[in-house]
């Protein structure tokens, strides 16, 4: 890399440095298959934590299918600037910011063809740029794999707090999932845990349980390969048609057993208890704090602000 390039990547991961200071937690939100419902689990883990009062942002880094807008119900809001170099995230809910490729595109149905570098940019940007202010949590969006995106997200952020990977409960989905937890492992990136989306359909209409993708399949993965199991989440067609209405399911009951999973799920997170193997969690910051909470904390806690 010539040097003035070098210099300039040097003072991009300053910025970057500077803006993630102000950030509690960053959680990476990753697959090895693709549609298994990372997405959704993102956009209603930023929904749950936003209700329990926390400050939340969530970061698209999937450039070729970015959904998290359409799931928010913001899709067609634009990218502001208030001062011409950096941008604004939008705003869902006075507590919950979204960033998107797909705030910057003209054309939602125009493909965006780009390389592993332009990407890399195009991450490194949205975490350099972006006015994120103070915030309890970044949730980061990937695309399936462990790809450009996933290892951009990783370098540019060395003290990211975990990853929290989904699955569906079938073979083919596993196998993939077992390369989020090596992946997390090789970056040497704590796993927060595994979340098996899909787990079996609610039936609408006598509302018993029938196991299409099978069940149990992430809950076996994560007692053979020793990680924190996060909990199970069913397929709920009212759940389906909240994403695609960009309604925000956290407003629905418990009733609701996907809604009931999620809420359990973002509460485990946000109290520092996800992971109950017996696992040191100590990274998640002391059981029951709340970041935002931080700077007049004196707990001895590794999430603790400066
Ligand atoms: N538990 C669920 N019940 C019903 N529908 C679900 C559930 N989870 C996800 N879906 C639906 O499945 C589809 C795929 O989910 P989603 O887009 O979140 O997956 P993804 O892993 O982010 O996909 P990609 O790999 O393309 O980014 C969406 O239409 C979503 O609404
Ligand atoms: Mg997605």
């Amino acid at each position: 890399m010539p040097d003035d390039e070098k210099d300039e990547f040097e003072l991009q991961n300053e910025k970057i440095r500077a803006r993630m200071d102000r950030i509690g937690r960053k959680i990476m939100i990753m697959s090895g298959k693709g549609g298994v419902g990372k997405t959704t689990v993102t956009v209603n883990l930023a929904n749950e934590l936003a209700d329990m009062g926390c400050t939340v942002g969530v970061l698209d880094t999937d450039l070729h299918g970015p959904n998290v807008a359409k799931m928010f119900g913001v899709e067609g809001a634009t990218l502001s600037s208030a001062d011409g170099v950096s941008f604004l995230p939008v705003e869902v809910r006075p507590n919950l910011k979204v960033i998107s490729l797909s705030f910057a595109l003209e054309d939602q149905d125009a493909p965006v063809i780009w390389r592993g570098s332009m990407k890399m940019g195009a991450i490194r940007q949205f975490l350099g740029d972006c006015e994120w202010g103070d915030l309890d949590y970044l949730l980061i969006d990937t695309p399936p794999g462990t790809g450009d995106e996933q290892l951009t997200v990783c370098q540019a952020i060395p003290e990211l707090t975990g990853t929290v990977i989904v699955t569906t409960p079938q073979d083919v989905a596993v196998l993939d999932a077992r390369k989020s937890v090596n992946f997390s492992r090789k970056m040497g990136v704590a796993i927060i845990g595994v979340i098996e989306n899909m787990s079996g359909l609610v039936c609408p209409h006598c509302g018993k349980e029938i196991p299409i993708f099978g069940k149990g399949g992430g809950r076996r993965m994560c007692s053979d390969m020793h990680v924190p199991f996060l909990g199970e989440i069913p397929m709920e067609m009212d759940l389906r048609e909240a994403e695609d209405e960009g309604k925000d399911w956290s407003h629905v009951g418990a009733s609701h057993p996907s809604r009931k999973a999620l809420y359990d799920i973002a509460n485990e997170i946000n109290n520092g208890t996800a992971c109950s193997t017996g696992r040191d969690t100590s990274f998640l910051g002391t059981p029951g704090c709340k970041p935002s909470a931080c700077a007049s904390c004196t707990a001895n806690c590794p999430s603790r602000k400066k």
